[in-house]
């Protein structure tokens, strides 16, 4: 019991001239060689107040020994943090806590090679100030470039330059002035609020925390002075209230909250809110917290809000102020931030995670991207590791935002791949597209079900896919022969074909495949709208795009036939003498040669046509649609 109520002092006592301080958070961008880790290590080591570890202990016990006075500051700041994780995105981001007599702070340590880009990018999204490094010895490098680059484009308006290792060029004033000159160059065009630029020895400790006294001809601050005194007009709570519902809590009937963390603004019992997406009104019942009801929360307090209405909120709903609320929509510019090592194609979904709303988007036109070197603007049709550009981005519903200008939280996005469920881009949200804005589904009366039951059958796309050469067409070809015999109504869709009209502008890109799939799964959904049977006879390299396709239609209509052939056999067979073109290198992007081909993992039919011949092959997909009732016998 003594030792609690100890543990219990000692950690009101901290946390409550903790609570005094101001806050600041940063980031540090460079690598391990510009010496980041061991400038980290001397701020945390020389300011010799609270590390880590101890704040890890301080918060088990306070967890342990119930509530403390000071917890809920405590909790704001653990909060803040635990919502980035759930987004998926802070996993190779460590988070280390230091505090002086004048501020505490919070440093996102990011890992600094060049492809942790995303990682920056991660901490970035949450700091008001960047410290980047640069190596005396090497000066402004393309990675010092893009580190500026993605700090001004993620809206960190205070830059500190620090020009590390000023021991080892003799505390040289020249060089020094050499690298200033070099950076105020090109960080002029950013029009950071503040940047300062200090010379320093994290090594030896110059200009870190002490003036060093091999540098005299040095006036600045040290890093850490200003660290402690420059001023963030940051005060979120100021602006209009914001809370993303992370979940709705419904314990009983006669209990509904709605749960998140508020990310900007401040709330009051009887305040009134607007849902963004419905444009529903209520007004603030209650603000429940862990420690009881509260009658004012702030930007960074996680709350459960319960309304005076029944109004339907869900996850992905934001509680926002009714007088500015955010914008709603299914469209919009953004730069996109790409950090996977397979490339961004427009037309490929990828799922958009924006605060606790989750949509499938891709990206409709790839503007331009942008050269992290010169800054200028380059066309392209696709994007690499590590770089930048202008999108449009179309998503499958409506989300809600703020510009990223205005709110940084309400204004940011991560991309996931479907597939393995990695976070593969970040974006940043400028204005929403209203280009489509009139355009309406129409409702028309003869629909599918009319058109199909005309026919006597039930729609469906019969998707072949597999490499050139496989043998797609010839069956594709006999199965719709066999169906028409049938009295079935049917059209088949051939690559070779639809490359003839349609699609005459696509080659064999990535990109290009991409979208030539995109047009022709939209093409199969007009035709099973249409009640056809639908044959589509292409070479469709990638899982992405088949299960777009598959995702255009619905439940049960997507017929995936992976037609399984050898490359062996199919180079042997060679129908149109491309295989050998090819191998001597007069085509270039040839599936299975010099691009890739991936199986389908969960394919409806395998036809294995080293096994069978074509007409029994054609003979099973079509005894296939008899048995799942897509037609009579
Ligand atoms: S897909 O990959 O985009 O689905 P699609 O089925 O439309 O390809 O077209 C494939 C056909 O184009 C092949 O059967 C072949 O006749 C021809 N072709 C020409 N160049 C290539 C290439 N580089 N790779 C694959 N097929 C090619």
């Amino acid at each position: 019991m003594n030792e609690m109520s100890g543990v219990s002092g000692a950690v009101t006592a901290y946390l409550a001239e903790q609570e005094q301080k101001g806050f600041l958070r940063f980031i540090t961008c460079g690598s391990v060689d510009d010496g980041k880790s061991t400038l980290i290590g001397r701020l945390l080591y020389d300011t010799k107040l609270i590390f880590e570890d101890q704040l890890a202990a301080l918060k088990r016990d306070s967890k342990k020994h119930g509530t403390v006075g000071g917890d809920i500051d405590f909790a704001l700041l653990v909060d803040g943090l635990e919502a980035e994780r759930e987004q998926g995105i802070t996993i190779d981001v460590a988070y280390r806590f230091f505090a002086t007599d004048r501020r505490k702070f919070i440093v996102a340590d990011t890992p600094g090679h060049e492809q942790y880009t995303r990682n920056m990018a991660t901490g970035a999204s949450t700091a008001d100030l960047a410290v980047i490094l640069i190596d005396a010895r090497k000066g402004v490098l393309t990675q010092t470039r893009r580190h500026s680059f993605i700090v001004s484009l993620l809206g960190i308006r205070h830059v500190v330059v620090a020009v590390n290792k000023m021991d080892l060029v003799d505390y040289s004033e020249e060089r020094f002035r050499e690298i200033e000159a070099e950076y105020k160059a090109f960080g002029g065009t950013f029009d950071f609020e503040t940047l300062e630029i200090v010379p320093v020895s994290a090594l030896k400790g110059d200009n870190i925390i002490d003036r060093s006294p091999a540098m005299p001809w040095y006036e600045g601050p040290t890093l850490l002075d200003h660290l402690n005194t420059i001023e963030i007009d940051g005060d979120e709570s100021k602006r209009p209230f914001r809370m993303p519902v992370q979940w709705v809590n419904r314990p009983n009937l006669d209990f509904r909250g709605y749960c998140g963390t508020i990310v900007s603004g401040s709330v009051r019992p009887g305040d009134s809110v607007a849902i963004a997406k419905s444009g529903r009104t209520s007004q603030v019942a209650r603000i429940v917290t862990m420690d009881g009801d509260k009658d004012l929360a702030v930007s960074g307090d996680s709350v459960t809000l319960v309304l005076e209405d029944e109004v339907d909120i869900s996850r992905g709903d934001v509680i926002s102020a009714p007088d500015s609320r955010p914008d709603v929509t299914d469209q919009f510019s953004a730069h996109v931030i790409w950090m996977n090592d397979e490339a961004l194609f427009p037309g490929r979904p990828y799922l958009l995670k924006a605060g606790s709303q989750t949509v499938t988007a891709t990206v409709t036109e790839l503007k331009h991207k942008i050269d992290v070197n010169s800054f200028e603007h380059l066309a392209a049709k696709e994007m690499h590791l590590n770089e930048v550009a202008f999108c449009n981005l179309s998503l499958s519903s409506p989300i809600a935002f703020d510009p990223y200008e205005t709110n940084r939280e309400m204004g940011s996005f991560i991309l996931i791949d479907r597939f393995t469920n990695q976070t593969v881009g970040a974006g940043v949200i400028w204005y929403a597209l209203r280009r489509a804005s009139n355009i309406h589904l129409q409702a028309l009366d003869v629909d599918k079900k009319a058109h199909s039951e005309l026919k006597g059958q039930k729609p469906a796309v019969l998707w072949f896919t597999g490499l050139s050469g496989a043998g797609k067409s010839t069956i594709a070809n006999l199965v719709e022969k066999k169906l028409h015999a049938l009295g079935r109504h049917t059209y088949l869709l051939d690559g070779d074909n639809v490359r003839h009209g349609l699609n005459r502008d696509l080659g064999f890109t990535e990109a290009d495949r991409v979208e030539n799939i995109r047009r022709v799964g939209e093409v199969a959904k007009l035709f099973v709208d249409a009640g056809l049977i639908t044959l589509v006879s292409f070479i469709s390299p990638f899982r992405a795009e088949r299960q777009m396709a598959r995702n255009l239609v619905e439940e049960g209509e997507f017929i995936e036939i992976y037609v399984s052939t050898p490359l062996e056999l199919a180079e042997q067979r060679d129908p149109k003498g491309l295989y050998r073109k090819a191998r001597e290198g007069k085509l270039k992007n040839f599936t299975g040669i010099d691009s890739p081909y991936e199986v389908p993992e969960n394919a409806q039919i395998t036809l294995d046509t080293s096994a069978s011949d074509a007409e029994s092959l054609a003979d099973d997909v079509v005894r296939y649609l008899v048995q799942h009732g897509f037609i009579n016998g």
